[in-house]
């Protein structure tokens, strides 16, 4: 429903459950988050990875308890809120769902306008926390667990996905290889921390479809070619060098994520890139695409790292201008799983 623009001050109460990370957020029109709790999910550890059913019931026991500490936290109330927020694609369903529903019946008995957000389009929106001024058009590569996408904004509505990952995320490529090298879940920050000390030209691991003009991304032979690689080298060696394994690994994944990222904005004389997503954090990925996109004169824009993982207060963010604008859910909204950049 498109209704007249309001211009007032308002708060957004948001919600995100996408996956493992219970969160809620109460954000101002201004993009000033007021207040921003993250409960992560320390369960899946034990498993190498999130356990859908577990990741569910753990956001059920902790998202009222995180909704009455995000309001005392803020000194508010339910009054002081205009209007909630919540993520409803893409992500885990039964994860989704608890958002929803609680979003929902929040909502209902309040008496308060619900806005549906697309997750990626939040990952996307983190970046105005910052820079509120940033808008299309823009170059946006987006890098989570369980998406790797340039997309050409034009504006919000019309934009195209140039290239998209043919198999693994560019965080699900860390977090198996760190699942493989032993390091433990979740593979990028433990790989980027451990990459500091390392040498990035120790092996050269492949980097797939770099062919000029092919703007998709495969993680999935640079990740068996670290199987093979791990498995034909001794324990004490693999242990002695997994600084520089580690930081072989994450200079691989930057060149692909990058070298594509520069070679479309060349092509289209894109002045601004943004990066959003959960890889957004990683540190080689932020200095290797500023110094690229400056080359090529283009502003590159991150999120705030707290605010490059699975956060609401983001979802709040892309909730701003939809209330704006009066595109209001109805209670009849449902999570739903699909993948990619879906503008709702
Ligand atoms: O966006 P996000 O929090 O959740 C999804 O929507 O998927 O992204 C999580 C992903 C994980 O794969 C994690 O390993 C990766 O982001 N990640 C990183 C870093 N911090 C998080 N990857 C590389 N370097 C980092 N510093
Ligand atoms: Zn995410």
């Amino acid at each position: 429903m498109i209704g007249n623009e309001k211009t007032e001050q308002f708060k957004i109460l948001a919600f995100e459950t996408s996956c493992d990370d219970t969160s809620v957020a109460i954000i101002n029109s201004e993009f000033k988050v007021i207040v921003n709790l993250i409960s992560s999910q320390t369960t899946h550890e034990d498993f190498g990875g999130v356990v859908p059913e577990l990741a569910s019931r753990l956001h059920l026991k902790n998202i009222m308890q995180l909704t009455q500490a995000a309001l005392t936290k803020a000194d508010l109330s339910f009054k002081d809120i205009d209007s909630i927020a919540v993520s409803v694609n893409p992500g885990l369903i039964g994860a989704l769902l608890v958002g929803v529903s609680f979003a929902k019946s929040l909502a209902y008995s309040l008496g308060k306008p619900i806005i549906a957000v697309n997750h990626m389009l939040g990952h996307i929106y983190a970046n105005r926390i910052e820079n509120p001024q940033l808008e299309p058009p823009y170059l946006a590569l987006v890098v989570s667990g369980g998406h790797t996408e340039l997309v050409d904004f034009k504006s919000l509505d019309v934009f195209e996905i140039i290239g998209r990952t043919r198999d693994d995320a560019a965080g699900e490529a860390f977090d198996k290889i760190s699942n493989l090298m032993g390091l433990g879940y979740p593979g990028g920050p433990i790989i980027d921390k451990i990459a500091r000390n390392g040498d990035p030209k120790f092996h050269r691991f492949p980097r797939a479809l770099n062919k000029k003009d092919n703007f998709d991304f495969s993680f999935s032979g640079f990740k068996t070619s670290v199987r093979n690689y791990l498995a034909s080298n001794d324990n004490n060696f693999i242990k002695s060098h997994i600084a520089d394994i580690a930081a072989s690994v994450q200079q691989a994944i930057v060149d692909s994520l990058v070298s594509k990222t520069i070679a479309f904005a060349e092509k289209s004389n894109a002045k601004t890139i943004i990066v959003a997503g959960g890889v957004s954090a990683n540190s080689l990925l932020r200095s290797e695409i500023s110094k690229k996109g400056k080359a090529i004169g283009a502003n590159v824009f991150f999120p705030a790292l707290e605010y490059c993982m699975d956060n609401a207060a983001m979802i709040g963010a892309a909730a701003i201008e939809k209330y704006q604008k009066g595109e209001f859910a109805d209670l009849s909204l449902n999570a739903f799983s699909k993948k990619g950049i879906r503008i709702l």
